[in-house]
């Protein structure tokens, strides 16, 4: 006889006590809180209790593939046999000016790898592809998985939002932990990647893994554990994991903010890159087209190459939006700017990577409650990121306003300027298989 299974609404309440006094869920428990949660017989206010015990007292690694398993069967599984050719996936754990997939997408597609990819919205103070996405006028992202799979065999690739019914239970439990703060645990964030990535059905997945101060992953210990975590959850469904730690104790690129970052990826594959950006770019792009045709990094770095100087990965970034019905000419930007000079001369030795971020979504780029509605138009450009030197007056960064106001000094004490540059961090830590 299941005590959870009750009807008195009590049996939540010894879940959530159990994992609050530091006790293993059992696999009944853990499948029973996903399918309550799901079909609404459980609220978001013990859900939240529940999320919360566990970002504080951990889980096992058996509760977490649990945990995954359940969120996996709260709905449809992908079958990708309908797209002709190889499908690699790719996901980055969250970052600040983290516009990766908008630029990889396109190259490894125009490299003849497809990419079926389902993305995720804003999480705490990093950005989300599909918010992103959205701020591009017309751009659907919420098709049926039949209709993308169609995409993919027509274009190469599509980017959807949690699809209809695949992983209801980490579309629901994503956007409460947004605004819950419960956005920073390794259990929830490894099951959360994990189960979207197996219900979507490639066979190949690629990781960026964001360490640092403006990551949900502050060091590297714990991208190490999260990496092994994903890897261990990956071969118990058959699948490849590739996990690449990159640097996220600076923004990555230029800008922070959604139309701002689809304007940036944009110029990327125009010829415009940062240097940052380009690296960690390479590195993803070349894995997936490795793992998607079978041949050496060497020479899938060779192609990817080839495809943004020959700007053919431009020619499928328009593709893609247009055949997501996206209007790219039509990107709005708000034109209250204002440029934030430096208030000394010396190196750029830090910037508070979380705190950017934090003010990104004060502005309005993210939400603080479930229905807050983003203001794409909002963010910031920086002039002069980590390692850079700056002379008194000079401009650190542009910001883009609307309906919020934000104060200089908020924005100048985010960056630490020394006379003296000291180590500078890598911009990848390495890759894990
Ligand atoms: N990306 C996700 O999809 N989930 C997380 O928990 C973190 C990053």
């Amino acid at each position: 006889m299941f005590l959870f299974y009750n009807e008195n609404g009590d049996n939540m309440l010894n879940i959530i006590n159990k994992k609050r006094l530091g006790q293993i869920l059992t696999k009944e428990e853990i499948n029973y809180v996903v399918e309550k949660y799901v079909s609404g017989e459980i609220p978001d206010y013990q859900m939240s209790a529940l999320l919360m015990a566990i970002c504080i007292n951990d889980m096992t690694d058996e509760e977490t593939f649990n945990l995954t398993d359940a969120m996996i069967n709260s709905g449809e599984t992908l079958d990708l046999s309908g797209i002709q050719g190889s499908i690699v996936d790719k996901h980055s754990t969250g970052g600040v000016g983290d516009k990766t997939t908008l630029i990889l997408a396109p190259i490894v597609a125009s490299c003849g790898v497809n990419v079926c990819k389902m993305s995720g919205r804003g999480l705490g103070h990093t950005g989300g592809t599909i918010d992103k996405l959205e701020s591009i006028n017309g751009f659907n992202v919420n098709l049926s998985i039949e209709d993308a799979i169609k995409e993919v065999n027509k274009v190469g690739a599509v980017i959807v939002s949690q699809t209809g019914n695949l992983v209801p239970a980490d579309k629901k439990i994503y956007a409460l932990r947004d605004v819950s703060g419960t956005v920073e645990s390794i259990p929830l964030i490894a099951s959360s990647i994990m189960s979207k990535k197996i219900a979507s059905g490639a066979s190949s997945i690629v990781i960026d893994l964001k360490v640092g101060n403006g990551a949900l992953i502050k060091n590297l210990e714990d991208a190490k554990h999260l990496s092994d975590l994903m890897i261990k959850i990956g071969k118990k469904y058959n699948r490849k994991v590739v996990c690449v730690l990159t640097n996220m104790d600076k923004p990555l690129g230029t800008s922070i903010g959604n139309a701002l970052e689809v304007k940036e990826a944009l110029e990327f594959l125009n010829g415009n890159r940062n240097k940052d950006l380009e690296e960690i770019i390479y590195k993803l792009a070349s894995l997936m087209v490795s793992l998607g045709k079978n041949v050496s990094e060497e020479i899938a770095l060779k192609e990817v190459k080839e495809k943004l100087n020959n700007k053919e990965a431009l020619s499928k970034f328009y593709e893609i939006v247009k055949n997501q019905g996206g209007n790219i000419d039509d990107l709005k930007i708000s034109n209250r700017v204002f440029s934030i000079k430096s208030p000394y001369t010396g190196f750029v030795k830090e910037i508070d990577t979380l705190k950017l971020g934090e003010l990104s979504r004060s502005i309005g780029a993210g939400r603080y409650k479930k229905d807050d509605v983003i203001d794409y138009t909002v963010g910031f450009v920086l002039n002069k990121n980590v390692g850079d030197y700056v002379l008194k007056d000079e401009e650190l960064v542009k910001v883009y306003l609307n309906k919020i106001d934000l104060s200089i000094n908020d924005i100048t004490s985010c960056f630490k300027i020394d006379s003296e540059l000291g180590d500078v961090l890598p911009n990848i830590y390495g890759v894990i298989k």
